[in-house]
């Protein structure tokens, strides 16, 4: 069953979603060659209850911290730990806040120090995959429409799209449905009205999508070990387009994007 949300559940959705993104921002600064993922993960909790929040994902069918840090090959749910990120490392990082009952969910890739120019590229791809995602949350569209515009773009890189995970409505919920896969062909599935709110969130890979989960039950890696990138968002369908719920609202912070879908 699709929950849809009325104004006042969407603005605060919006709460929840604006604390993920400020912290993703703030985090993106602190990644730098040296710094070790436990901080980051110590320093998002931190702020999680400064801010008044409680973490989305520590708890979450045993996962054991509050933030998601995968480098490089890791695609999705890598475990922060003692780990160094090096110059040249990708990293992403998936957050999550619940507040008011409400769940927040957003993730990033961010180079640490200087990245070849194809890792670069991954994540450029991985970021405006997304977009053409966000482009097709529009009322009367169908939830293919958005997978199919990500498929396409990734693939218009040469970039290939991962299959096993895949992105989810979002409520009073982590995962709701409907589910958001990031391939798929056009005019399939359920109807995108107001109220719906999603989890738009590809996952791309520089290789092939095929996917490997690490001893640790949680990480999971491209089979291949080719490097891969991760972009999310929290987006509200209304009447006049889809609305970003995870953005930082302060101006001068670049962390996710401009509101230009708003
Ligand atoms: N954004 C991811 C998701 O929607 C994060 C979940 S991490 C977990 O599934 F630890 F909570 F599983
Ligand atoms: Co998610």
């Amino acid at each position: 069953m699709i929950i849809y949300k009325n104004h006042k559940e969407i603005q605060a959705m919006k709460h929840s979603n604006q604390i993920v993104a400020q912290i993703l921002s703030e985090l993106k600064d602190m990644v730098k060659p040296g710094i070790r993922t436990k901080k980051l993960d110590e320093y998002a909790e931190r702020r999680t209850e400064e801010l008044g929040a409680r973490p989305a994902f520590k708890g979450y069918r045993g996962y054991p911290a509050s933030l998601c840090t995968s480098v490089n090959e890791e695609i999705v749910h890598g475990i922060p730990s003692s780990r160094k990120l090096k110059k040249g490392d990708i990293l992403s990082m998936d957050f999550g806040v619940v507040s008011h009952g409400f769940y927040g969910d957003a993730a990033v890739t961010v180079p640490v120090g200087e990245i070849s120019p194809q890792a670069q590229k991954l994540i450029e791809a991985v970021r405006e995959s997304l977009d053409k995602g966000i482009e097709q949350m529009k009322v009367g569209n169908r939830i293919s429409d958005i997978s199919s515009s990500v498929q396409q773009s990734v693939e218009s890189h040469g970039f290939s799209v991962i299959r096993n995970f895949v992105g989810h409505g979002i409520g009073l919920s982590l995962h709701e449905e409907p589910q958001v896969p990031n391939f798929g062909t056009p005019g399939h599935g359920a109807r995108i009205k107001p109220g719906m709110v999603l989890a738009i969130e590809p996952m791309i890979a520089e290789g092939h999508f095929e996917v490997e989960i690490l001893d640790d039950n949680w990480t999971a890696v491209t089979k291949d070990r080719s490097l891969s990138a991760h972009y999310e968002n929290t987006v509200a369908a209304t009447e006049n387009g889809p609305e970003i719920l995870s953005v930082y609202p302060k101006s001068g912070v670049e962390n996710y994007r401009e509101r230009k879908h708003a």
